[in-house]
């Protein structure tokens, strides 16, 4: 089967853990979008969403599908969202669309983080994606040297802009055997915003497609 199809049919599948009169916890990205259409076909069962991005809450307006802001909620029962690799014991690496701030925080404020994927995504370790850091833009250079000196080769995303106003740097040629580790090591940089590694926090469900892994 093409990703693109494993993609709809996991964002279909991803229905299955919403429940009635739930606030969706919601990501961002390909995958994403296609749970966002789907969530438009049971809208008046739900009472809305949270959204990880401008990109997303704009899709779910488009659909009618109201947004909240995170502090109105309190927790939420369920985050759906995609990722851009998945080792083994769930943990992902993710912020290829630059939205992977607003994403933590909506998956840290969710009991279950169910994440959508194709079969390309699912890796052995960690790493082959560059994994993107979002910084404080006076930081670049400092945080790109920190990350020279723990063996990884920063590129920086130029010319993209996060939601939050920040800027990404894509870390390059790092097999990241103790992600736990690495995601805890990163947070202490000055000027990090937030780290691309979800390990500390990994999903708790992953569908492959509409097959849970
Ligand atoms: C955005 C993300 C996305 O979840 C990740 O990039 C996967 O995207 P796609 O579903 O388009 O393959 O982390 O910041």
């Amino acid at each position: 089967m093409n990703q693109v199809n494993e993609k709809k049919l996991a964002g279909e599948a991803a229905l299955r853990y919403v429940e009635d009169g739930a606030i969706v916890g919601v990501g961002t990205g390909s995958t994403v979008a296609y749970f966002i259409d789907a969530l438009a076909g049971i809208k008046d069962r739900i009472k809305g969403a949270v959204s990880s991005s401008e990109q997303s809450t704009a899709q779910l307006k488009k659909h009618g599908i109201e947004v909240f802001d995170l502090n109105a909620t309190g927790p939420l029962d369920l985050y759906v969202d995609g990722a851009d690799e998945c080792d083994p014991f769930k943990r992902l690496i993710k912020g290829g669309g630059a939205a992977l701030t607003r994403e933590k925080i909506v998956a840290a404020a969710a009991a279950k983080f169910v994440c959508i994927i194709d079969s390309s995504k699912r890796v052995d370790v960690l790493g082959k994606f560059p994994l993107p850091i979002e910084v404080i833009p006076m930081a670049r250079s400092l945080v790109s040297r920190e990350i020279v000196k723990l063996g990884g080769q920063p590129v920086w995303r130029d010319g993209v802009v996060t939601d939050n106003g920040n800027w990404i740097i894509d870390v390059h040629g790092w097999q990241i055997t103790d992600p736990v580790a690495l995601e805890r090591e990163l947070n202490q940089l000055a000027g990090v915003v937030t780290v691309g590694l979800f390990a500390q926090r990994p999903a708790d469900v992953v569908l492959v497609g509409d097959k849970v892994m």
